[in-house]
């Protein structure tokens, strides 16, 4: 039996949030675990299309996750959630709304992810080209307790992937290996 559980990966755009994500998502699903994923870049296409990025709107965005992850969450459904959320008053929000909830702090240096810029978007920012843009131009509050926390620049994506299940069995939120 699983137990319902929103965990909650934060960091900065090009961090590694959704690949770590997706990687847990697999190694869950072959077990038989009922997992659901809810992606920034996705949910901004569909739930959050009317949304921008001023604070006020990010508020909104990581709202409406949040209650779609609740509802997900108390039907035991283990929810795989990845935003920036740069405030930590959001990110506690969510906390507080889904109760059982794991922060996943997806910590990489702002150096490497302007390199990677797997998007274009940091190039765009540092032009001025994007306003409000994390780590740029808008802050990103990094977390002082999250449950686990990954170093994408020096561990592999399989080492982050696997502290992060490891905390899952631990907790009992899935059954130990
Ligand atoms: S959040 O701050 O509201 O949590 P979210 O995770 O949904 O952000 O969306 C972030 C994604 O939107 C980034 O990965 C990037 O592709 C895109 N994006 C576009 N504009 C911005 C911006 N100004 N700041 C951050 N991300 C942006």
């Amino acid at each position: 039996m699983q137990k319902g559980v929103t965990v909650w990966f934060t960091g900065l755009s090009g961090s590694g949030k959704t690949t770590i994500n997706r990687l847990v998502e697999t190694q869950l699903r072959k077990t038989g675990i009922r997992v659901e994923v809810l992606d920034g870049d996705d949910i901004r296409k569909w739930l959050a299309a009317d949304l921008g990025f001023s604070k006020e709107d990010r508020r909104k965005n990581i709202e409406r996750a949040a209650f779609v992850a609740k509802l997900l969450t108390r039907n035991d459904v283990l929810v795989l959630a990845s935003f920036i959320s740069p405030f930590r008053e959001m990110r506690e929000y969510c906390r507080k709304e889904i109760g059982s909830f794991v922060e996943v702090f997806v910590n990489c240096p702002l150096e490497v992810c302007v390199q990677r810029d797997v998007k274009g978007l940091y190039k765009k920012a540092i032009a001025g080209q994007i306003e409000h843009f994390t780590g740029i131009s808008d802050p990103y509050e990094a977390p002082e307790s999250p449950e686990v926390t990954v170093y994408t620049d020096r561990e592999t994506a399989e080492e982050s992937t696997g502290k992060v299940i490891g905390y899952l069995q631990s907790m009992r939120y899935i059954p130990p290996a």
